[in-house]
């Protein structure tokens, strides 16, 4: 490969889960870093970062038709990175696969794109998924702006060996970012405009750490120093595990008021049989009992789940006991996925695979009931006053979008600015939205 010239505009495209996202915005804070602009919308990029997700099948094959379809306007093609989860499990075939791309970075190692980029303008062709823990963050330069709602990072990889799941390959083993760093973070957020935190982790409430004072504490203890910041009005985080979770955690829903109504705790079946089998470490009742013990410091707390219908062996009887799961938690939301076989894993080595048909009749009756719930909690949410948090404007004038302190999406129309807390009745529930009605406005 020759050389080219320092790319002027980048475009990062990120795909999966909200780390992915969080990692996008570093990598666009770096590339910024380096006099590189972000490049208009509907503009040609010459650097495109591919950010990607590898937790389901597919995801790799996508990868490489967009490296295909990816040119500019003049038919060139731009410089292109491959990042994240694929970059990690598949770094190797992708060089090979696919000459138009000069950089794969690892979700580990994306602080070195800024090198890698040097050695890409000079037509050299470069790889870099080392895992070294935390490196990354020590480097990575400090966070510019910032929406109403934010990301932090907090906690990253996984020790649990789900028998389905890439994710202790392609993020690492379980690590925590240092207390200290995180406040400095949470600060500068706050500082750039954030006014919500979503505190991330793969397994985040396996977060620990040393405070101020050296003593040892867990993601509570975070959630109450970040709870003292005055600018800060909502905490959120995601996505927790049953097993990581604490006495102090299941308490702070009851008494730090920023700390927001929600909470995303995946199951992925009803099945003690099945989890067993996915190496899960709860039964469905232990998972009940913990959300017992959620709904009783919080009786507003709204739910939230992951499932996988179709895992290699699952008979009807255990995937009717999934929706009986359902049925007694009545989630306020949640994520439902067919089964997909991941190279590598032990569960792609199981017998009794599923068939596509029976995945796919499950996973409509999954969906159904778990959307009759949605919108059930979406209706019991009438007549409700709260704060909604104002993220965008919406199509209509006047009309501006935001969330419940449930994570729903309101749209209402009045006076207001994005990045307002404003007070809202709300007055109508759909499945995916509410409309409300203002009530008042920001305090100046
Ligand atoms: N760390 C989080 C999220 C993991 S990935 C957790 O433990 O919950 C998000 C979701 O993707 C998982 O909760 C699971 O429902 C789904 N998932 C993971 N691997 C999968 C696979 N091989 N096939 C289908 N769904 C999968
Ligand atoms: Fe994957 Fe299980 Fe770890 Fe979640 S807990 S990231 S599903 S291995
Ligand atoms: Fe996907 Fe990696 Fe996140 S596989 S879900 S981007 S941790």
């Amino acid at each position: 490969m020759t050389g080219t010239s320092t790319p002027k505009t980048y475009r990062v495209k990120s795909f999966g889960c909200q780390m992915n996202v969080y990692d996008g915005e570093r990598m666009a804070e770096l590339l910024a870093a380096k006099g590189i602009s972000p490049a208009a919308d509907g503009e040609d990029a010459d650097l495109v970062v591919l950010n990607t997700c590898h937790i389901r099948e597919k995801a790799a094959e996508k990868v490489y038709s967009d490296i295909g379809r990816l040119k500019k306007a003049d038919g060139s093609k731009p410089l292109i990175a491959v990042a994240g989860c694929v970059a990690q499990a598949e770094g190797e075939e992708i060089m090979a696969r696919a000459p138009a791309v000069s950089m794969v970075v690892g979700p580990q190692a994306y602080h070195r794109l800024p090198e890698l980029l040097d050695k890409a303008v000079q037509g050299e062709r470069a790889t870099d998924t080392d895992m070294p823990a935390n490196a990354k963050f020590d480097v990575l330069p400090q966070r510019r702006r910032s929406g109403p709602s934010a990301f932090l990072t907090v906690q990253e990889g996984c020790d649990k060996f789900c028998t389905y799941c890439v994710v202790p390959y392609t993020r690492g083993a379980e690590i925590s970012r240092p207390y200290k760093d995180l406040i400095a973070e949470a600060e500068k957020l706050v500082e750039n405009g954030a006014r919500e935190i979503t505190l991330l982790g793969q397994n985040v409430n396996a977060w620990s750490g040393d405070d101020a004072k050296g003593q040892n504490i867990g993601l509570d203890g975070l959630i109450r120093q970040l709870d003292r910041l005055p600018d800060l009005q909502r905490i959120r985080y995601t996505t927790s595990h049953p097993m990581d979770m604490s006495e102090g955690l299941i308490a702070a829903h009851g008494d730090v008021e920023k700390l927001m109504p929600y909470l995303h705790l995946p199951v992925q079946s009803g099945s003690d049989r099945v989890l067993k089998a996915m190496n899960r470490s709860h039964t469905a009742e232990s998972y009940l009992r913990l959300l017992d013990r959620f709904r009783a410091v919080r009786p507003d707390i709204a739910l939230s789940g992951d499932f996988i219908v179709g895992f290699p062996g699952e008979t009807d009887a255990e995937f009717e006991e999934t929706l009986r799961l359902v049925d007694a938690v009545r989630y306020a939301a949640a994520f439902s996925f067919k089964y997909s076989p991941r190279p590598g894993t032990p569960a792609a080595e199981m017998d009794r695979m599923i068939a596509a048909e029976v995945m796919d009749e499950r996973l409509q009756r999954l969906q159904a009931a778990v959307n009759r719930d949605q919108l059930a909690f979406n209706q019991a949410s009438v007549g409700r006053t709260c704060d909604v948090l104002v993220e965008r404007k919406g199509k209509l004038p006047g009309q501006w979008l935001g969330k419940s302190p449930w994570l729903q999406s309101v749209h209402f129309i009045g006076d207001a600015a994005i990045g307002d807390l404003v007070t809202v009745e709300l007055a109508e529930a759909g499945p995916n939205s509410l409309s409300g009605r203002l009530l008042q406005a920001a305090a100046a």
